[in-house]
């Protein structure tokens, strides 16, 4: 258990989550929002997906913060072998029913306790940079450039910023981006309640393409971000040195 307040309660709540996760991802139940949403999202998802074909992320990838595995369905189209490491282990099980076979390693680890074993050709983590709260981010850019080899390239995607899905998304996202608004508790987190009715305090720190690369790039990497039509944003990195 990580001894940070902040990302013990994180952990915990995404492995309480691990059972309603892909209803978010599939806009099931409560996240099913109107048909124009979930036109919109499905859209937004295989611009995603187009993103990753062009990029073809091949060799030996390694998936931070792997979840359910929804993701690592896509890398596994193009990868020879992949790692995927979460602090959950429920949540890798639910990854490991889709997506276990010999070329997939599941690692049940927190990611600011752990170290890479070998450096990957592909460093992967899709939903989880507005995750790392600001006092940690730069520790991940360390974990993400020690993890890499020689050459190789970062790729992310996560959550658009809400003023770019707002301004693209369909109107029923309006309501809910309402909704979300409401559950602000300061800048950089979020109250999130499961179906069980716990509450949990979470890090959400959206970020602009252009704030991020231009962080990025003062870290010394050479990357591009962008976003889809509303729903998402995504990118690459390389070492500059
Ligand atoms: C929003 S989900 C994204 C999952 C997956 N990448 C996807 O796109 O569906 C965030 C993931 O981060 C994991 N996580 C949270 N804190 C972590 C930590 N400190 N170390 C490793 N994984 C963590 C959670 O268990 C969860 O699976």
């Amino acid at each position: 258990m990580d001894t940070d307040p902040v990302i013990a309660e994180q952990i915990a709540y995404y492995r309480a989550r691990a059972g309603e996760y892909d209803d978010w991802w599939e806009r099931r139940a409560e996240y099913d929002v109107g048909p124009e949403f979930g036109a919109a999202w499905k859209r937004d998802v295989a611009e995603l997906r187009a993103w990753l074909e062009r990029v073809e992320p091949s060799g030996d990838v390694l998936e931070l913060a792997a979840g359910t595995g929804n993701w690592t369905a896509e890398l596994a189209r193009y990868a020879d072998r992949i790692t995927a490491v979460d602090s959950s282990p429920e949540v890798l099980e639910i990854n490991r029913g889709k997506n276990g076979t010999e070329r997939v390693e599941y690692v049940v680890a927190d990611l600011f306790h752990w170290s890479p074993p070998r450096r990957y050709d592909v460093v992967f983590f899709s939903f989880w940079i507005s995750h790392v709260p600001s006092d940690r981010w730069d520790e991940f850019w360390r974990l993400v450039e020690a993890s890499l080899a020689p050459g190789g390239l970062v790729l992310f995607c996560d959550n658009a910023h809400p003023d770019h899905a707002r301004r693209h998304g369909p109107v029923d996202w309006r309501v809910v981006a309402a909704i979300h608004q409401l559950d602000d508790v300061d800048g950089e987190f979020r109250w999130r309640r499961l179906r069980s009715g716990s509450t949990f305090r979470i890090v959400k720190r959206y970020w602009r393409p252009d704030d991020l690369v231009a962080d990025l790039e003062e870290r010394g990497w050479r990357a591009q971000a962008g976003h889809t039509t509303f729903a998402f944003l995504y990118g690459e990195a390389t070492r500059r040195r």
